[in-house]
């Protein structure tokens, strides 16, 4: 049964090429979703209680602590990990929580992090930093089995972490991950899964030992994410930033560090932020998901069958049928995936996204380029040419996307595939490899920004 549930913001009407003003489909909630309700009010209200937390003496400081200790708790209560033993540290978003985790591992260059090529970049750049990476490596279909991750496990010397993404970003794919995560730990290898797409469509593992996920992505977008992971492994080692808020101590010769988590937030934390992850959380609680479940695969069968059936259009990734989160990723072989997407925003008020999906490795492979293709991609991209990089585009739904929305996604992307000719001309820059149509005004900042084409 599908959800009834509308963000802040849907329904908002954007002008379209042909003069209408058209509801805004948003069918790109794996980058960033809307707010939902409860978020907005949560925020609100807390407003003019905003204070200084954890320093101030004053009837708000203490207040605005208490509710952001009690956004920490519900965090921790959504990840079933109220015992004590793990710690939720607030930060910005998935990237920042790999990065601290990266740094506060203490790696030596020659360990190894096991990880996969289906990862966005925040999973990927931050281990090249302080270790060697292993990869498991993907099918044309992009997935892997509990075996491909196992041979990288056995491989020596024995990795010193598995970092592996709870569900891909561009195919929508789960990796079997309780599987996994069994396998790494009965080697002894810890777990990070990086949980920014998963967080919002699925409860998260137990048994991994450190998740990260992002607010913006889970209808809290005021800046926060979370980084949980054991108490104990936070309490030895210097924190990711130095600076005030995360010492009891500092003279002009020593530093001690505070007790985590307030050992890993130094400088004034993200208040309103925390606020409305908290408020995020617990309303995706109190949704449930067994129902955000059922939604999310009505939607994909319908989304992802629907894509796959227009002649022209090549869905990327496992097949229709294959349970995955809410994501189809496509291409039209003879339309650039830049013109898709600028024809789908301007002419029927439709917003997904188009490039690469900060997972460039991933789709080099499933768009299946040839080492040629990539060398002279890699050329472009070094000479910062834009104009013809490969990517694909990608539509994805969150909880208040609907059948009617899909419905219009799919009849708009029939009539794209089968056009030879577009209603105008559309300008194609060169530089940044986006196509704007002819004579059709580009929003001011009243209005949301562009969705169209981002090299990353
Ligand atoms: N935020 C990136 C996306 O849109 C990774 O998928």
């Amino acid at each position: 049964m599908a959800l009834d549930i509308s963000l802040v913001g849907d329904g908002l009407l954007v002008p379209c090429l042909d003069g209408s003003e058209r509801p805004y489909v948003n069918l790109d909630a794996a980058a960033s979703t809307g707010a939902l309700p409860v978020v907005g009010q949560a925020v609100t209200e807390f407003l003019p209680w905003y204070s200084s937390i954890h320093r101030g003496t004053g009837y708000k400081s203490q207040s605005a602590t208490m509710a952001y200790e009690l956004a920490r708790s519900s965090i921790l209560e959504f990840v079933n990990r109220q015992d004590g033993e793990d710690i939720a540290i607030i930060c910005r978003n998935t990237t920042e929580a790999i990065n601290h985790l990266a740094y506060r591992m203490r790696f030596d260059p020659a360990d190894v992090v096991l990880t996969t090529v289906v990862e966005h970049h925040a999973n990927l750049l931050p281990w090249a930093r302080v270790a060697t990476r292993r990869f498991v490596e993907c099918t044309v279909e992009g997935t892997f089995s509990v075996d491909d991750v196992c041979a990288g496990l056995d491989q020596s010397p024995r990795p010193k972490l598995l970092a592996i993404t709870g569900a891909s970003n561009v195919s929508g794919w789960l990796p079997p991950l309780d599987e996994i995560i069994a396998e790494a730990h009965r080697r002894q290898v810890p777990v990070l899964v990086d949980a920014a797409q998963l967080a919002p469509h699925r409860p998260l593992p137990r048994s991994a030992d450190f998740l990260v996920f992002s607010g913006h992505k889970m209808y809290a977008p005021f800046g926060a994410g979370a980084l949980i992971g054991p108490r104990e492994f936070f309490r030895e080692g210097d924190p990711f930033l130095a600076g005030g808020g995360a010492v009891e101590l500092v003279d002009l010769d020593e530093v001690v560090w505070s007790d985590p988590p307030e050992r890993e937030e130094a400088g004034s934390p993200n208040v309103i932020g925390a606020i409305a992850l908290g408020a995020a959380v617990r309303e995706l609680s109190r949704i449930g998901f067994d129902a955000i479940i059922e939604h999310d695969n009505d939607i994909a069968l319908h989304l992802r069958e629907g894509v796959a059936g227009i002649e022209g259009v090549r869905l990327l990734g496992p097949r229709p049928t294959t349970t995955t989160l809410p994501v189809a990723s496509f291409v039209i072989d003879h339309i650039p995936h830049a013109l898709v997407a600028a024809r789908l925003s301007a002419e029927y008020g439709i917003g997904v996204r188009n490039g690469c999906f900060c997972a460039h490795p991933y789709l080099v492979r499933l768009l299946g380029l040839t080492r040629d293709e990539v060398d002279r991609f890699r050329m472009d991209a070094r000479n910062h040419i834009h104009a013809s990089l490969p990517g694909a585009v990608r539509a994805s739904t969150g909880i208040s996307n609907t059948h009617e929305e899909v419905e219009v996604f799919l009849r708009a992307l029939h009539e794209i595939a089968g056009s030879t000719t577009t209603p105008v001309p559309y300008r194609h820059d060169a530089h940044s490899g986006e196509y704007w149509p002819e004579g059709f005004d580009r929003p001011d900042a009243a209005h949301s920004p562009r969705s169209i084409c981002s090299p990353g």
